[in-house]
């Protein structure tokens, strides 16, 4: 399992420092939350923020789209190179142009499903993704509980990315701790995101080793 530690739950007032210590601490990529106040009701950090991370990261960023227009931000952020930019599939027109935008720009396009969004409402865009992201809570807050329905849901999408595209990975959002790492491995989770476990843990390096199952 890889893991990618949300900087929601850092201190932002010594980011760059809790930036390195989750790289030093063994973390495989670097989860940035992006919200608009419109798709979520919260506010995060824009381009300018996302920069001073990605000078700190030594390790891949992985972009996480909560936001309305989704066009005006790949092309806000694609200058930062990060490996994956996931946007929300409940909130896209035209996924698959959005897809080709992202791949165009040597970036690696993956789509968001909410709680309650069915994995085979994207049975047709799995070819050209190399990553789906479930929530396993409602997006736009960290520190929240754990929604179950994740793991049958995961169970579903692991059995379709094995016929369709057997390369695109999948990632949990959410809740994530060592209390429920192993039930999304038996699923066929490869990646998941870990906020406030990590971030309140007494030693980061062993939240990042209890979850890399
Ligand atoms: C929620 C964000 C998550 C969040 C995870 O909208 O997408 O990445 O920061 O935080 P925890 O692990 O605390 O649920
Ligand atoms: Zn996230």
């Amino acid at each position: 399992m890889l893991v990618a530690p949300s900087v929601l739950s850092a201190d932002f007032g010594n980011l760059e420092r809790d930036v390195k210590a989750i790289c030093e601490a063994g973390c495989d990529l670097v989860h940035v939350d992006v919200m608009d106040g419109h798709f979520v009701p919260n506010l995060t950090i824009g381009p300018v923020v996302v920069s001073a991370i990605a000078k700190a990261a030594t390790k891949p960023l992985d972009v996480h789209l909560m936001v309305e227009n989704n066009t005006f931000f790949v092309e806000l952020f694609a200058p930062l190179k990060p490996e994956y930019i996931s946007f929300h599939i409940e909130e896209e027109k035209h996924p698959h142009r959005l897809i080709q935008k992202i791949r165009s720009l040597g970036i690696k396009p993956a789509i968001v499903l909410n709680p309650h969004t069915p994995p085979e409402s994207i049975e047709f865009l799995l070819q050209d993704l190399d990553m789906v992201l479930l929530m396993s809570v409602n997006p736009g807050f960290g520190g929240q509980s754990f929604i179950e329905s994740v793991i049958p849901k995961a169970a579903r999408l692991n059995e379709m990315r094995n016929r369709l595209n057997p390369n695109c990975l999948i990632e949990v959002d959410g809740g994530v701790s060592d209390k429920n790492v192993m039930l999304l491995k038996e699923v066929g989770v490869d990646i998941v995101v870990a906020g406030s476990y990590v971030f309140n843990h007494p030693s980061k390096q062993e939240a990042i080793k209890s979850l890399q199952v």
